[in-house]
This record gives C-alpha cells, sequence and structure tokens, in this order.
C-alpha cells in the first residue's frame, strides 16, 4: 500500500523561498511507486492550503493570501480517531496522512515548533523531533552540548542586550578579528567578521534586531567541509564531506545568494582519508550527541593544522538543485530518490519505536 505524504513548505520564516525552491525539488524526486504526495503550503501570513499539483512551484515563489495561485484549498491539520487527516474548510472533507516532511528552514519548520505541532497531530515525520530541532537551531545550546561532549567548536561569549561585553573585553578573551551571529539564524543573516573597534557597534546593532542572543566567536581560519547524517539516532551514517570556498572574504548571505560567484562547491571534499575519517566521525558524534534523528548537515571549519571544529548544524539543510546535502549523498553513492525514500521510512520507523512507549502507568 502506497504512504500518503504531506510535503509542507513556506511558512513564517526569512528562508520561506529558499523552502519552496527545496520542496519542489522533494516533490518531483518523491518515489511516486511508493508514495501519494499531498502539497501542504503555509503562507507567509500563516495559513495552511493544500495545491493540487506541483505547479505551484512554478506559478509563485512565495505563497501569500492574497495572491495565491489557483485551486489553492484552504485545510488544516487535525485528528480524527487519532489518527491524522487534511481536512479542508470549503470541501468540509478529511484526507488521511501517513507521515509529514517538513522542507522548510528557519524559525517555525526547523527550530521544533512544526515538529510539535505533528507529534500533537499523532503524525509520523521525517527530520528531528522538537529536542534536537530546537537546541540545534540555537547555537549557543548546540555549543554547550558539544562541549559537554570535547567536540571541538569555536570558543565563544554570549552577549544580550542586557549583558554585552565591550570591544576589547572581546579581543582581549577571542583575540581579533572575531565573528558575531544571531543565536537562532540561518543564511548567515546578521553574521560580521570585526576587524575593528569602529564597526563593532553599528554591526552588534545590525545582529541585536534579529535575535535577543548574540555569540562573539573567535575567528577560525580554516576549510569550510560539510557532512551529510541520516540514519535513527543509535545507527546513523555520513556522507563524504563536501567543501565551500567562498569567494568573499566569509560565506556571507551575498556569497550564498546575491552572487552567483560567491562561492565554489566541491562534492566530494579534496581530503586525505584521514581528514575525511575526523570528520565523519566528529559528524556522527554531533549528531548522536544533539540528539538527532532523520537528518542533520554538519558543518565545520578545517585548520591548516589539521584541526578541525564543528561550526553549525542545520536539522532541514537546503533540498534546491545546488544544495550540499542532497549531493554529498549522491556523490557517497546514494541518489536523489532514493534519500528521499529513506528520509521517509526513517520518519515511519522512529514513529513506531515511540508508539510503543508506555503512556498508562503500568504498576511494575
Ligand atoms: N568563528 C568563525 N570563524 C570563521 N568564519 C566564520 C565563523 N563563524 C562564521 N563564519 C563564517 O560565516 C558563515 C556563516 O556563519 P554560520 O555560523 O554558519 O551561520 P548561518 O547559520 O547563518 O549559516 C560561515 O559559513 C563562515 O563563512
Ligand atoms: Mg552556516
Amino acid at each position: 500500500m502506497k504512504k500518503t505524504v504531506a510535503i509542507v513548505f513556506g511558512g513564517r520564516s526569512s528562508e520561506h523561498e529558499i523552502s519552496m525552491l527545496s520542496s519542489r525539488n522533494v516533490a518531483a524526486a518523491l518515489d511516486k511507486n511508493k508514495f501519494d504526495p499531498v502539497l501542504l503550503g503555509i503562507s507567509k501570513e500563516g495559513t495552511w492550503y493544500e495545491f493540487p499539483s506541483d505547479d505551484v512551484f512554478s506559478e509563485v515563489q512565495a505563497i501569500t493570501d492574497a495572491k495565491l495561485p489557483k485551486n489553492a484549498e484552504p485545510v488544516a491539520l487535525m485528528t480524527q480517531s487519532g489518527k491524522p487527516v487534511v481536512y479542508s474548510l470549503n470541501k468540509k472533507s478529511a484526507r488521511k496522512i501517513d507521515v509529514a516532511f517538513p522542507v522548510m528552514h528557519g524559525t517555525f519548520g526547523e527550530d521544533g515548533c512544526i515538529q510539535g505541532l505533528f507529534k500533537m497531530m499523532n503524525l509520523p515525520f521525517v527530520g528531528c523531533g522538537v529536542f534536537a530541532s530546537a537546541a540545534g537551531m540555537d547555537k549557543e545550546v548546540m555549543k554547550r552540548l558539544l562541549a559537554d561532549a570535547h567536540i571541538p567548536s569555536a570558543r565563544y561569549l554570549l552577549l544580550t542586550p542586557y549583558k554585552s561585553n565591550s570591544y576589547t573585553e572581546i579581543t582581549a578573551k577571542l583575540g581579533s578579528p572575531f565573528f558575531i551571529k544571531p543565536a537562532s539564524q540561518g543564511s548567515s543573516v546578521g553574521v560580521h567578521k570585526i576587524k575593528s573597534a569602529a564597526d563593532f557597534d553599528s554591526k552588534l546593532k545590525d545582529a541585536f534586531s534579529y535575535d535577543l542572543k548574540v555569540l562573539a566567536e573567535e575567528f577560525i581560519e580554516g576549510r569550510e567541509i560539510e557532512c551529510s547524517v541520516m540514519g535513527l539516532n543509535h545507527q546513523p551514517k555520513a556522507s563524504l564531506p563536501g567543501e565551500v570556498i567562498p569567494t568573499h572574504e566569509f560565506y556571507s548571505y551575498d556569497a550564498k545568494y546575491i552572487d552567483e560567484d560567491g562561492a565554489a562547491i566541491k562534492v566530494p571534499a579534496i581530503l586525505t582519508d584521514e581528514q575525511i575519517k575526523k570528520v565523519q566521525d566528529l559528524a556522527l558524534q554531533t549528531y548522536q550527541v544533539m540528539g538527532c534523528d532523520g537528518l542533520t548537515r554538519v558543518d565545520f571549519f578545517l585548520k591548516k593544522n589539521g584541526d578541525v571544529y564543528v561550526n553549525e548544524i542545520n536539522t532541514i539543510p537546503g533540498f534546491t538543485k545546488i544544495s550540499m546535502y542532497p549531493k554529498m549523498w549522491e556523490a557517497s553513492g546514494l541518489n536523489y530518490k532514493d534519500l528521499i525514500t529513506q528520509l521517509i521510512q526513517i520518519g515511519l520507523e522512529k514513529f513506531q519505536i515511540e508508539a510503543k512507549l508506555n503512556t498508562n502507568y503500568a504498576k511494575n
């Protein structure tokens, strides 16, 4: 029996448009012999719609309530007799779904919010659960968990609007230059390399405009290496690593999205066997420490002296044509279609494991 997969995209995130691009590829790669897709798009305002076909991805770059593609049906996610359904508000009819595939980056999609909704609806889903999603989104919490497991990451100071440090205090602890970044953003939004006291105040103000927590981080000079991981938490698999080579001073928003030549991508990365092993081992350890299930991309810095530092994790990495996550799997011998199938199967397996847990007290 074919499973019905709800591909969920869009949403109230600055990465709404990237989500549309990613979802287009996921929908196209879905194995139609095994799965029936249901396309659920969330508008920029937060309204849920079902779309009849993947034309939605070519018709609009972003879903807005004011300019909806034709045949968009307002829907709600709910449960009937404990089973998850998509309920059409106009037709007043329910349609059963088996599993959700959230392809939403950043706020509400990658931070545990939508994962919590799926759990409440008793709906199996692809990717990390509430805790790993939330912890992976907050770079400070992530660093504390990594430190606890002795996994190297850049030294940092936590700055808040209530307790900040001066430029002199930061350079005394972390050296110069240093980076500042909002704790819970993506796409390099609000990330700055600080080289002098002169631009510190304005850049810090910019970082604080996105978040109430900002990290000042020591500058790590090195290559930017990434590794794809998937699987249940107790048996994850790591791909061959890839490399991003920014042509800008660092991998900034402009280098990622504005400047077409902002970065070169090398998959697989040219590394020694020993370096590959080190990166993969650290990616797997990070995945386990962070409590990830399903998928995660782990990003690193590799210094000239061979030291490897974890920079960050992405629990719903990009799935666009140029995205590293599927490319690294492809280079490791797993094609896009089989990757999507495996990710869905892992989500279903995780749900079955959790469904066996007692929800009633049993005297023992
Ligand atoms: N400590 C650091 N040392 C050197 N470069 C950094 C450091 N932190 C961030 N960068 C640069 O900034 C980019 C974006 O930072 P990152 O922490 O990955 O944020 P985001 O989640 O927005 O991608 C990195 O890819 C890297 O180029
Ligand atoms: Mg990054």
